[in-house]
C-alpha cells in the first residue's frame, strides 16, 4: 500500500478543483492506495509537511460534486520556483523527507509550464537519488498557453465568461444614442488565446468585438486610434477586446515580477480608455474583467469541467502504469463532432514553455480574429451545469481559512 499526495498551484480556474476531483475518485478507486493527501499552496505544502487528509474532508458524493464546481484552488496555491537541484538541495531534502514520512508513492502537480518546471525538477532529481516516488503534471490554465495539448482545463469556462460577459455589454452599451466605445481587458498574460476566444460572438452574429487585440501582433496606438475612428463610422458603440499583454509604453504597467519572472499585468485597459478620451472625445468606458474570467464558475463550460475530471483521473492511471515526470495532454482528434484523447507528454517539452496564438488566427490587419479560428474555440465553450444553490447564491466547498495559511 502508498499514499498519495496532490497539489494545485499558479493561477486559479474554475476548473482546477474538478481536476483535483479527478485524481481524488481515481485514486479511492484503487485497491493499491490507501491515504490521498492534499498538500496546501503547492508545493510549499509539501516543502513545510503542511498536508491535509483528502479523505476525510470530502466525506459524501455531494461534498465531491460541490468541490467539482466551485472556484479556484481549495488547497490554496503558490507561485514558487524550485532551485536547480545542483545548486541548493536544501527544499528537497525536505521534499524527500515529507515524501518518506508520508508515505507518499505519486504526486500529482496541478498547474501550468512554471507548476510543470517543479515537476520536471522533481522528476530529475527523484531519478538522480534513486527514489521511487512517480510524478505527473496535471494542467490547467485560463492563459492556454501550454505546449503540445490541444487546449488546457479551465480555459474553456473563462472563455465563456469572456464572451458571455462581452455579449452582455454589448446589449448595455449600445442603449443612447451618443457613440461610444467600451474597452474590455481580458487577462492571458503574453498569450492571446483568451482575448481572441471572444471572436466567438461572431457565430452568433454580433459583430462585436469590432477589435480584438493580442500580443502575437503588432500593436501600435497610431494604428489604434485609425481603427477606433473606423469603427466608429460604422457602429454606435464600439466594442474592443484587448490582452493584458499586449506591448505598451513604459509606466502604463506596475513592473512588478513574480517568483517566475512574470510581469502582473493590469491596467492596459484603462490605459486605452484615457487615449481614447484625450484623442477622440466620445463616451469611453474600460472594463477589466480582472480575476471574474478565471473564478466565475456559476457559467463554467461543462465540457471544461467534465474534461478537467478525466484528465485528473488520466493522471493517476498514467502514474500507477509506471510513469513519472509526464505532463497529461489533450489530443484533438477532430472538432465536429468534438472529440479528444488523453495522453502523456514529458514535463520538460511544457515546463517554462508557451504556446502562443496561431498566426493564421489573425486577420491581416492585426486587429481582429478570423471566423476560420472558431471551430477551435468553439467545442471549449459548450455545455453548463446546474450549479448547487443556497439562498440563492451558489454553493462553494472550502476548507476552513485556519488550515490555508
Ligand atoms: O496565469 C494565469 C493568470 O491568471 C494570468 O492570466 C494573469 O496574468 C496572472 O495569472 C495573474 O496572476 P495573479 O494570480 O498573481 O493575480
Amino acid at each position: 500500500m502508498m499514499n498519495i499526495a496532490v497539489a494545485q498551484s499558479g493561477g486559479p480556474t474554475c476548473a482546477i478543483n474538478a481536476s483535483l476531483v479527478g485524481v481524488f475518485r481515481e485514486s479511492l478507486k484503487e485497491p493499491s492506495i490507501d491515504a490521498i493527501f492534499g498538500s496546501i499552496n503547492g508545493i510549499e505544502g509539501i516543502i513545510e509537511n503542511h498536508l491535509v487528509d483528502l479523505k476525510s474532508m470530502l466525506l459524501t458524493n455531494e461534498d465531491i460534486e460541490l468541490l467539482k464546481q466551485t472556484p479556484s484552488t481549495v488547497l490554496g496555491s503558490c507561485r514558487y520556483k524550485l532551485p536547480d537541484w545542483r545548486e541548493n538541495e536544501d527544499v528537497y531534502k525536505k521534499i524527500v523527507s515529507t515524501l518518506k514520512q508520508r508515505n507518499i508513492g505519486a504526486f500529482f502537480y496541478i498547474g501550468g509550464n512554471d507548476s510543470m518546471d517543479t515537476v520536471n525538477k522533481l522528476s530529475e532529481y527523484f531519478a538522480t537519488i534513486d527514489l521511487d516516488v512517480k510524478i505527473i503534471g496535471i494542467p490547467k490554465t485560463i492563459d492556454n498557453d501550454l505546449c503540445i495539448t490541444d487546449h488546457t482545463p479551465g480555459f474553456g469556462s473563462a472563455a465563456k465568461y469572456v464572451a458571455t460577459t462581452m455579449h452582455e455589454i454589448t446589449r448595455d452599451s449600445t442603449v443612447y444614442s451618443m457613440p461610444s466605445v467600451t474597452v474590455v481587458e481580458v487577462m492571458g498574460r503574453n498569450a492571446g488565446w483568451l482575448t481572441a476566444s471572444s471572436a466567438v460572438l461572431h457565430a452568433i452574429g454580433e459583430t462585436a468585438p469590432h477589435l480584438i487585440y493580442v500580443p502575437e501582433a503588432d500593436f501600435s496606438l497610431e494604428n489604434f486610434l485609425k481603427d477606433i475612428r473606423q469603427e466608429m463610422s460604422k457602429h454606435k458603440a464600439v466594442i474592443v477586446a484587448v490582452s493584458e499583454g499586449i506591448e505598451v509604453p513604459e509606466g502604463v504597467q506596475s513592473g512588478v515580477v513574480d517568483n517566475f519572472g512574470h510581469k502582473y499585468l493590469s491596467g492596459i485597459g484603462k490605459y486605452l480608455e484615457d487615449v481614447i478620451r484625450h484623442e477622440i472625445g466620445c463616451k469611453v468606458r474600460s472594463v477589466e474583467l480582472n480575476v471574474m474570467q478565471r473564478c466565475s464558475s456559476h457559467l463554467a463550460s461543462k465540457t471544461d469541467i467534465e474534461e478537467s475530471e478525466s484528465i485528473g483521473a488520466e493522471g493517476v492511471k498514467c502514474a500507477l502504469s509506471g510513469q513519472s515526470g509526464k505532463v497529461m495532454v489533450f489530443r484533438r482528434i477532430s472538432d465536429m463532432p468534438y472529440t479528444v484523447v488523453i495522453e502523456h507528454a514529458e514535463a520538460y517539452e511544457i515546463a517554462n514553455n508557451e504556446k502562443k496564438l496561431p498566426k493564421e488566427y489573425i486577420n491581416s490587419a492585426g486587429n481582429n480574429i478570423r471566423n476560420f479560428a472558431l471551430p477551435y474555440f468553439l467545442p471549449l465553450i459548450q455545455g453548463e451545469l446546474s450549479p448547487m444553490m443556497s439562498q440563492g447564491i451558489p454553493k462553494h466547498f472550502a476548507i476552513h481559512e485556519s488550515v490555508l495559511k
